[in-house]
């Protein structure tokens, strides 16, 4: 028997990944860019009792038999409801991971072994669901890293190998994107980019920053991302969208070299404005919008107009993510609590992406 404990971020877009080239393969139709979070995060743990025939366990709650149960020994770790349909695409997810180690780990000079038996899976996420927080591209990048590491002969020297090497981080996330897309930019930080089959760490002159997350609403999305990827294709305003994202995706680079704040605040408030057009312009019109992000938009139009220090951006959620310099971050509270005092606020810093925390 073997065990792998990992624990992945969630990342937040600022040039978003809204249209897919190849939806099989989870291939974007244009080049994004995001900021990899820290403690929003999902635990996992996988377990291989080698068998004769392979088969794979979801395993729906906390584990008392453990004596310390790793997963829920995360401050605020909450296991999540997976439906079967979950259970199903995560089980396949985990069966591509077992058939595509071999080839992974021959390009690092590393050997996989033959997974065969029952692999059992859990994951806790460190913030409660549907909050706005894409819990999919946590949970895949931390599954896909606890698998991939049962598969190497040498899970240690895997390990090793994968904090040294960002080739290898790469692959990984590779791999992970087939199973959701924008997992794949969970396994570096603070910044990421990603296009077609690349994703790389953007060097960065930017303080650290903290994402205050106001909680609109946390029901569960109506229209999923699966499908705002396909119908964003059909509004009028698809028509330059890949150039001018994978523009905006280059100009942010430039200014996070730069450490340029303000041209940052600026293009994300574009992009986010323009990724919800799409969905409010396409041939069957949709919005995650409530009437609380709108209130928090209005006032956010008057209080940055004079001064761009806050980086604002909305994913497929009506929840509302401001990015500020952590130092400012204690006064954006108190400010955000006067205003919007009985709403939720989730809040953490950037972070550094995925890792293996234990192989027993
Ligand atoms: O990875 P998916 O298929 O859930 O798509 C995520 C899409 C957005 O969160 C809306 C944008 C992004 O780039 O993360």
């Amino acid at each position: 028997m073997i065990r792998v404990l990992t624990r992945a971020p969630s990342n937040i877009a600022l040039v978003k990944y809204m249209g897919k080239d190849d939806a099989r393969a989870n291939l974007p139709a244009n080049g994004s860019l995001s900021m990899t979070l820290d403690g929003l995060c999902t635990v996992a743990e996988v377990e291989w009792n080698p068998g004769a025939e392979l088969s794979f366990v979801w395993k729906p709650v906390a584990d008392p038999a453990l004596e310390s149960d790793k997963l829920t020994a995360f401050p605020t770790a909450r296991v999540p409801l997976l439906n079967q349909a979950a259970v199903d695409r995560m089980s396949r997810h985990l069966m591509r991971v077992i058939e595509s180690a071999p080839a992974l780990m021959a390009g690092f000079g590393l050997e996989a072994r033959s997974v065969v038996g029952t692999v059992v899976f859990r994951a806790a996420n460190t913030f409660p669901a549907s909050s706005g927080i894409a819990s999919s591209a946590s949970s895949f990048a931390a599954l896909t890293l606890a698998m991939l590491t049962i598969c190497a002969e040498d899970a240690k020297a895997f390990h090793a190998r994968f904090d040294a090497s960002s080739e290898l981080k790469q692959a990984v996330a590779r791999l992970s994107r087939q199973g959701s897309g924008s997992s794949c930019r969970s396994f570096d930080g603070p910044f990421v980019s990603w296009r077609g089959e690349t994703t790389a760490s953007v060097p960065s002159k930017m303080p650290e920053l903290t994402d205050l997350v106001l909680l609109v609403g946390t029901a569960p999305k109506s229209v999923s991302s699966s499908e705002a990827h396909l119908r964003v294709k059909t509004s009028p305003l698809w028509q330059g969208r890949v150039e001018r994202a994978n523009r905006r995706s280059d100009d942010l680079k430039r200014h996070l070299s730069r450490g340029d704040f303000e041209s940052i605040a600026r293009l994300a408030w574009d992009e986010m404005w323009e990724m919800h057009s799409l969905f409010h312009t396409c041939a069957e019109p949709f919005t995650y919008w409530e009437p609380g992000s709108v209130t928090i938009l209005k006032w956010l139009v008057q209080r940055l107009k004079d001064r761009w220090d806050a980086i604002v951006t909305m994913d497929a959620g009506p929840n509302v993510h401001i990015l500020v310099r952590s130092e400012d971050a204690a006064n954006w509270k108190t400010e955000l609590a006067h205003h919007f005092g009985g709403m939720p606020l989730l809040s953490d810093t950037q972070g550094a992406g995925a890792s293996i925390l234990e192989i027993s």
